[in-house]
């Protein structure tokens, strides 16, 4: 089968298409043939090994993971023996961290991975895009327990993370008010849902007037410091960085314990169950990935450049079979 491989960790063209061996399903796995996948934020960290301890993960000194892509949607071509929870030819969509293996025209994942079946009105690029920077937006929204007409800020409202958090915060009846580029301010609030928008270039959004109860950094551009005074008393700061000198870490272990306003980070482990959560709300309309640029799997070094410029809006999708795209 066609797959994106690198064999060794750097720049986007260390990445080539190469014939591999097709995987196939182990018992308790099925087989997913491939349509679209995306490349992401995560695929560029592992691909280049940055920050390093994402080569402990991966492998050290060459990566033991050479095809990398965390989120897929596609067809089920095969299921091992103890699946019960899939059939043949199902549409289905999902998360893929390590060991990764979407940027592949076959990939195989455990039935009881992230893992769920398609709504019937999406396309494989729609459906694609809809697992990465969400999960990581829902995981810290449900760190922070948002509930409905709690005020939250988006700082980075249309990158993927950021997107998601506006329409899943949205979703769960927060107020929200998003952060982002003079060019994006109808997108964010037509689009997306937004109550209010700051463009960052015109206004300094940690002087905000306003207070929240949760402020959420999807660009990992701001820090405690200087959002604090945006929080209302126990408000919660979260972030989707560590912080330049991992502070964000430290401050998560620390504030708690002092009562007040607190950090928090998405420590945890993928939760299968957000796959059928995402179905729901992709079904409903609730949710709607942002897509920006498409490319094609043979196009892929151009596509991890993009996401890499750090100003792509939403996600970046990529068919790997354009016949069903
Ligand atoms: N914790 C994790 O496991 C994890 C996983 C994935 C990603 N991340 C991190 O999370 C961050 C977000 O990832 P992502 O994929 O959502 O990002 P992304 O899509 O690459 O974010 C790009 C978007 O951010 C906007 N942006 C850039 N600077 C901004 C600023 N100063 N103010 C407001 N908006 C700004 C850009 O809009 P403009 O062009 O208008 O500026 C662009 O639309 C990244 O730093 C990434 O490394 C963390």
């Amino acid at each position: 089968m066609k797959a994106a491989v690198r064999t060794s960790y750097g720049p986007p063209d260390v990445v080539r298409i190469a014939e591999v061996d097709r995987p196939t399903a182990k018992d308790n796995q099925v087989l997913v043939k491939v349509h679209a996948t995306t490349v992401n934020r995560t695929d560029c960290g592992f691909r280049a090994g940055k920050p390093f301890f994402v080569r402990l993960l991966t492998g050290l000194p060459q990566p033991r993971v050479t095809v990398l892509g965390t989120e897929f949607a596609g067809t089920l071509e095969a299921v091992g023996r103890g699946v019960t929870s899939f059939r043949v030819g199902e549409r289905v969509f999902g998360f893929k961290g390590l060991p990764f293996g979407a940027h592949a025209e076959y990939m195989a994942i455990p039935q009881d991975g992230f893992l769920a079946t398609m709504p019937a009105h999406l396309s494989f690029e729609e459906a694609a895009p809809s697992t990465e920077g969400s999960h990581y937006a829902l995981a810290l929204i449900r760190k922070a327990k948002v509930r409905s007409g709690q005020n939250a800020l988006v700082y980075g409202a249309t990158g993927a993370i950021g997107s998601a958090a506006v329409q899943l915060l949205k979703q769960l009846g927060a107020k929200v008010t998003a952060v982002c580029g003079p060019e994006h301010l109808e997108l964010v609030k037509g689009c997306l849902g937004a109550d209010r928008v700051i463009d960052y270039t015109a206004q300094d959004f940690t002087r905000d007037a306003q207070r929240y109860d949760v402020v959420l950094d999807a660009v990992g551009k701001s820090s405690f410091l200087r959002c604090r005074r945006l929080l209302q008393p126990g408000g919660v700061y979260l972030s989707s960085e560590f912080g330049p000198l991992s502070q964000n870490l430290v401050l998560a272990l620390i504030t708690p314990l002092r009562g007040g306003k607190r950090v928090m980070l998405n420590l945890g482990r993928d939760d299968p169950g957000m796959a059928r959560y995402f179905r729901e709300v992709l079904e409903s309309g609730a949710f709607r990935p942002l897509i920006d640029r498409r490319y094609r799997l043979d196009e892929i070094v151009e596509a991890y450049r993009y996401v890499e410029t750090g100003q792509k809006i939403g996600n970046v999708v990529v068919s790997v079979d354009p016949s069903t795209s």
